[in-house]
């Protein structure tokens, strides 16, 4: 099974950003992590801070890989173009966010992606990528 995880914006700064918020772990450590708990699984990784190179990433893996879980960060709640991109794709994709989204701003209150979701894990820290894998299996 080819599962990728995609994070958005500002995210390549977890471990150093916002450790409150966010936890001091890099995704680098958690994402080996992951690939050692989930060793039969073909996972992949991708960051990016451009929003059309996440709405690419969306588009080249998409129509083959089995599940995507995407962290589109504060694009989630503007882009109107990556919530396009989960729609017009096949592959299930499971909207992640590390932070309790509703808990914070009202701002981040809104997904462009949600509607499009096949599901949402919000608030469990860096384990909620874990929980949107095993959403898959
Ligand atoms: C986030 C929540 C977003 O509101 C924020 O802009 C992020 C991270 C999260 O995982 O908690 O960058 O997606």
């Amino acid at each position: 099974m080819r599962i990728i995880i995609i994070n958005g914006p500002n995210l390549n700064l977890l471990g150093k950003r916002e450790p409150e918020v966010y936890g001091h772990t890099t995704f680098e450590e958690y994402f080996a992590s992951l690939q050692a708990e989930f060793p039969s699984l073909e996972l992949h990784y991708f960051q990016s801070n451009i929003e059309g190179e996440i709405i690419d990433k969306l588009h080249q893996t998409g129509f083959s890989f089995d599940g995507i879980i995407l962290n589109a960060a504060a694009y989630t709640h503007t882009s109107v173009g990556i919530g396009d991109a989960v729609k017009a794709i096949s592959t299930p994709t499971v909207e992640v966010h590390i932070s309790n989204t509703f808990s914070r701003e009202s701002f981040r209150h809104q997904s462009y992606i949600s509607p499009n979701a096949k599901g949402i894990i919000i608030g469990f820290g860096l384990e909620s990528y874990k929980l949107a894998i095993n959403s898959f299996l």
